[in-house]
């Protein structure tokens, strides 16, 4: 008897993080930089950098969201690093090609702003050996080729391991699309 076996489900954990203390400070610290880099599908973003006191509310909800990882209830807390941040403005057009953010662990962005139609952020199964290619969408198995989409909104914050795949659609908007993006290393 032959049959279909499932495995490698991958989940995206999604929670709203309001806080206008750090958001204003990331909106200031995109207002006043020097020195974007401009992206391939358009849009600027900064350099790294380090965490600041600002960053706490981020690992913060990096603990909530690992604690749901944890072998044993009651198990001590992970030590959670934050280790690059950088900020994205993309405006009208301006997308995101397919990539992951290997070999850091966990990885996430929280949207300062994020006006209707400023493009979903697409997750896709699969590893970095597809990227790019067509082949697969011939296959009809939806665990083959499968991708799944979330349209943002301000305040949205999505964690993620970071060997997932992930690119950006098109903005269809002229109003610029802010978000926080990060990598995390966890230690035990
Ligand atoms: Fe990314």
């Amino acid at each position: 008897m032959s049959k279909f076996i499932t495995f490698f489900v991958s989940s995206v954990y999604k929670t709203k993080l309001v806080n206008e203390k750090s958001k204003n400070y990331f909106l200031d610290y995109l207002a006043n930089a020097k020195g974007f880099i401009k992206l391939h599908g358009g849009g600027f973003e900064t350099a790294f950098f380090k965490h600041t006191p600002e960053c706490d509310v981020i690992l913060n909800e990096f603990q909530e969201y690992l604690s749901h990882y944890r072998k044993k209830p009651g198990s001590h807390a992970l030590k959670i690093k934050g280790k690059d941040y950088w900020l994205r403005r993309n405006e009208g057009g301006d997308f995101m090609s397919i990539h992951h953010h290997v070999p850091d662990s966990f990885s996430g962005v929280w949207y300062l702003k994020a006006p209707k139609g400023c493009g979903n952020i697409v997750f896709q199964n699969g590893d970095a050996s597809v990227m790019g290619s067509p082949n697969n969408q011939h296959f009809d198995d939806p665990h083959f080729w499968s991708m799944f989409r979330i349209t943002p909104e301000e305040n949205d914050l999505l964690l993620f391991p970071s060997h997932m795949l992930h690119y950006v659609e098109p903005s269809k908007t002229n109003e610029d699309r802010i978000c926080l993006g990060f990598n995390v290393t966890v230690e035990q």
